[in-house]
């Protein structure tokens, strides 16, 4: 899966999975994913297994994924202007790559959530004393290990629910987890958040575990989705994603959302692009996705990062500049793509929020706002909501 991983990525690995022994498959126990019209109400069936290993659910196998992959860049690359949906940055290099963002001087973000949640981990935990906490695009799942120990503090956490696209990443954080939380259950879901959140474990057509006699009232879920991703969505795409999440929860459950927040814009671009070429690197990334899943020959040296805020909607937004005329011929897809010299095509946008803003998108889709933090600069947010 990684064989292509090059040097770069490699060295990246150490300081995302310090210690890690890679690749080690043993200690994981696969949960085929059973079709989505059967999943509406097992009786038992299928679900976490506490114990040794971590469970997996996969939405995402092989033949899902490079559908999915194959339908996003042909609808991508051949609209006008182009644009490359962000969630294919994800392969294990892509979150290798992320992961040294995180600790670049630039990257603010990641340090500033990081401090939230250390300040206020204990009152969520008292807000929401959850018995599964759920995470979603949960990549390394670092900064979640401070909500772990405060519900863990609280007593009745019983189980993790990891939620991410790259599978690789997934599947070792949540075996590190697994480790450092001996006790509580890792139940792993390969998939996107954009179209698997009806199959969460816990809700209806999700996994069993809790689900039955007794054990609905008692599953108490928190769901974190950190890192400001949700500002990778657009608008509409949020409001979708909100409502869908909304119409999982059940009294008692929780959202915990990262959001970024406006501020000079000096900083905001330097947070995208950085003097060491990390988060160009990333950037370009999506193309070597597309070379090896699709079988496509972009020279990525052909393309330039390029960074810009977008003061009207709010947004950073990540471009990749074609520095000559070129081709690409995608294989899989029969398409071959011209670019123009200069011509750019969109990858990534990283909206910044209000306050104010935040809890009125909350609002819009049944989420009442029960707290809200930020740093002492006031530069990142978390923002706790239940059903309204
Ligand atoms: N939560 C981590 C990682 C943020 S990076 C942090 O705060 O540092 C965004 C993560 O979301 C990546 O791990 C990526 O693989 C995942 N991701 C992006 N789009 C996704 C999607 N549509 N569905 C599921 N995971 C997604
Ligand atoms: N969720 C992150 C953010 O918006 C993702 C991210 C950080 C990112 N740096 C990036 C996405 C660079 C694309 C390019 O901050």
């Amino acid at each position: 899966m990684t064989s292509r991983t090059p040097a770069t990525a490699r060295e990246a690995r150490g300081s995302a999975f310090a210690g890690a022994t890679g690749g080690d498959p043993s200690g994981i126990r696969d949960e085929p994913t059973r079709p989505k019209d059967t999943t509406a109400n097992g009786s038992g069936s299928g679900g976490s297994v506490p114990g040794a290993g971590i469970t997996v659910t996969r939405h995402l196998a092989a033949a899902e994924r490079h559908a999915s992959l194959a339908a996003d860049v042909r609808a991508g690359l051949t609209a006008n202007p182009r644009e490359l949906p962000p969630k294919w940055f994800y392969d294990a290099t892509g979150s290798l790559l992320f992961d040294r963002i995180t600790r670049l001087p630039e990257y603010y973000p990641t340090r500033r959530e990081h401090a939230v949640l250390a300040a206020n981990a204990a009152r969520i935990a008292t807000a929401c004393p959850a018995t599964t906490l759920i995470e979603l695009g949960s990549g390394t799942s670092e900064k979640t290990r401070l909500l772990l120990d405060a519900l863990r503090k609280a007593g009745v956490l019983r189980r993790f629910v990891p939620f991410d696209v790259d599978e690789e990443t997934l599947l070792r954080a949540g075996q590190e987890i697994l480790r450092s939380y001996p006790g509580i259950s890792v139940h792993a879901v390969v998939g996107d958040f954009e179209r698997h959140l009806a199959f969460l474990p816990g809700s209806a057509g999700g996994d069993s575990e809790s689900a039955g006699a007794g054990g609905v009232a008692a599953d108490r879920r928190l769901v974190a989705f950190l890192g400001g991703t949700i500002g990778n969505l657009r608008p509409e795409t949020r409001g979708t994603f909100l409502r869908a999440l909304r119409d999982q929860f059940r009294d008692g459950d929780a959202l915990l959302l990262g959001t970024d927040l406006v501020k000079d814009p000096a900083r905001l671009v330097a947070a995208y692009d950085d003097s060491a070429g990390v988060t160009a690197a990333f950037n370009r990334n999506v193309l070597s996705v597309i070379n090896r899943e699709l079988d496509a020959d972009f020279d990525l040296r052909g393309f330039a990062h390029v960074a810009a805020w977008d003061p009207e909607n709010s947004w950073i937004e990540m471009r990749l500049r074609s520095v000559r005329e070129q081709e690409a011929n995608v294989r899989a897809l029969g398409l071959v793509t011209r670019f123009g010299a200069d011509e750019q095509m969109r990858t990534e946008i990283s909206t910044k929020f209000t306050l104010e803003g935040i809890r009125a998108e909350l609002a819009a889709a049944g989420l009442g706002t029960s707290a809200q933090w930020t740093d002492p600069d006031g530069d990142f947010a978390l923002t706790l909501a239940v059903p309204a």
